[in-house]
Parts: structure tokens; C-alpha cells; sequence
């Protein structure tokens, strides 16, 4: 119990620092840079796996623990089929050239997402990215890919529902925190800061789950022009907000300065 007469305050502010632990981002608008410099769709996209690797050093440097990527939606598979080779083949190649420097660099690699969609050859590899990066502790770099929040969360509640017919739980006991240890990030912090570059201001069934209480960043910046600076300016945003979960900012406030 706090002077503001409630023992949640101590626990929200707990753990809340200038810098965000968990940062996700939308990294969009390839499609419009290329177009802009009459360059076909994919020399957008080779670009944004560049400011990737920027990213990943910049968080790294900042105390980040957590970035979380949206590289591919569970939707994206409607685009043309040309489109949608041409991102598994950079996928596979980004992983084949930084997967070492990676490692190298102590970041732990994980992939979210209905990955067996993308095939063998894509699957074992990111098994193997996974494996060989498990034990690495500096950045945890988590790429979405087929990933969709809806489909998080069905799965989640899909594996609840087989414990609960092998009788291993009870439904009546199911709450909020009973789905959380089967969704993809379990374990994971929740998002400090969602990022979204491109202009468009919409969740496009990201961690829909997760988002609840994340601090919103849109920016008109295009994805491969997202450098440093930019981020930064999203860091700054981030550091002069309040976040309140549902408290005041007066408990807020006295809970500081106690
Ligand atoms: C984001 O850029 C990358 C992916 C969705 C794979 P886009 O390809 O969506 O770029 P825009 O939105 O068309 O400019
Ligand atoms: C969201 O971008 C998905 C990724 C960045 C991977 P989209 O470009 O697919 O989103 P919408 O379709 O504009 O909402
Ligand atoms: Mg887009």
C-alpha cells in the first residue's frame, strides 16, 4: 500500500524507465519508397533489411531487450505470388548473411508465426538460427512472420481447450493470465512501444493480444528511410509520455515522489 491509498500503484511503476524494454514495429512502406525512385517493389524491400540491421545495433546500444519485427502478415500472402517469392528468398538470405554477426553480437534470434507455410527449407532454417542463438542474452530480435494476432490468440485458446477435454482444466478457472504461458511472446515483456513507419495508422493484426496497454508511435516515415535519427525521435516521444494503466495521474505522480 502506497500514500495514494493503493498497492497497484508500486507495481505499475515498477520496471517503467525512460527506455523501453520491448519495442515492436510495423515496418512498413517498402512498396512506396521503390515506387517513388520508379525501383521495382523488392529493391524496397532489400532496403528495409538494411535499416533491420540498423535497428537491432541501435536497440542493442540503447538497453532494449526486446525488439519484436513484423515482417510478414498472416494477409501478406495475398499479394502477387512474384511478390511474395521474392520476400522468402530475402528472408532466406538475410538470415544466411546475419545470422553469424548475430550471434556473434550475443542477440538471440526467434521467428513468431505459422512458419511451416513457408516450407522445409525456411523452417529448419530458422530452427537452426533459434538454436544456435538460444543461450545469447544482449537483444532478444523476434521476427513475425505468417504471424497474425488473431490467429495468436486461436491457437493459444486452441491448446487450452485440449487440456481442458483431457481434463487437465478446469474452463471455470480460465482467466486472462491462463491464456498467456500458449501465446507466441509468452514469457516476452509486453510491447513499452509499438512503432508503426509508413503513414498508415492501423494494427494490420499485429500482437493484438500484447498491444493492450503499449504506447502508439506513427510516423509518415517510410521504413527505408527509418534511420537512426528516427528512431530516436520515437525514443524521445516514448520517454516524455505518462503511462497510467488506468490510474490516475495524480497516484502517478505521488507514487514518484514518495
Ligand atoms: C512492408 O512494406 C513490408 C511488408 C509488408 C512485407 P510494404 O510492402 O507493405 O510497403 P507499402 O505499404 O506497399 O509501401
Ligand atoms: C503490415 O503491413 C504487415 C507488415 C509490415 C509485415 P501491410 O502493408 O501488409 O498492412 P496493410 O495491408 O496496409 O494494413
Ligand atoms: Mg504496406
Amino acid at each position: 500500500m502506497d500514500k495514494t491509498g493503493n498497492s497497484d500503484t508500486a507495481t505499475v511503476l515498477a520496471g517503467q524507465s525512460a527506455v523501453p524494454v520491448h519495442v515492436a514495429v510495423i515496418m512498413d512502406g517498402n512498396g512506396r519508397w521503390a515506387k517513388g525512385r520508379g525501383l521495382p517493389r523488392v529493391a524496397g524491400h532489400r532496403k528495409g533489411v538494411e535499416r533491420v540491421r540498423d535497428m537491432v545495433t541501435a536497440c542493442a546500444e540503447k538497453g532494449v531487450k526486446y525488439l519484436t519485427l513484423f515482417a510478414f502478415s498472416s494477409e501478406n500472402w495475398r499479394r502477387p505470388v512474384q511478390e511474395v517469392q521474392l520476400l522468402k528468398e530475402l528472408f532466406l538470405s538475410a538470415l544466411d548473411n546475419e545470422i553469424r554477426k548475430l550471434h556473434k553480437n550475443n542477440v538471440r534470434f526467434r521467428v513468431i508465426g505459422d512458419t511451416e507455410r513457408f516450407g522445409e527449407k525456411i523452417t529448419s532454417r530458422i530452427r537452426q538460427s533459434e538454436t544456435l542463438t538460444q543461450k545469447n542474452t544482449a537483444l532478444t530480435l523476434t521476427i513475425a512472420a505468417n504471424y497474425g494476432g488473431r490467429w495468436d490468440i486461436a491457437q493459444a485458446c486452441a491448446e487450452l481447450a485440449r487440456r481442458a477435454a483431457r481434463g487437465e482444466l478446469d474452463p471455470d478457472t480460465i482467466t486472462e493470465k491462463s491464456l498467456e504461458p500458449f501465446l507466441s511472446l509468452a514469457g516476452v515483456p509486453e510491447p513499452d512501444l509499438f512503432i508503426r513507419t509508413g503513414g498508415e495508422q492501423r494494427i494490420s493484426n499485429f500482437l493484438l493480444w500484447q498491444l493492450a496497454y503499449t504506447e502508439m508511435y506513427f510516423t509518415p516515415i517510410l521504413w527505408p528511410d527509418f534511420d537512426r535519427a528516427q528512431f530516436e525521435q520515437a525514443l524521445v516521444s516514448y520517454a516524455g509520455r505518462q503511462r497510467r494503466f488506468g490510474l490516475t495521474g495524480e497516484q502517478i505522480e505521488t507514487a514518484r515522489h514518495a
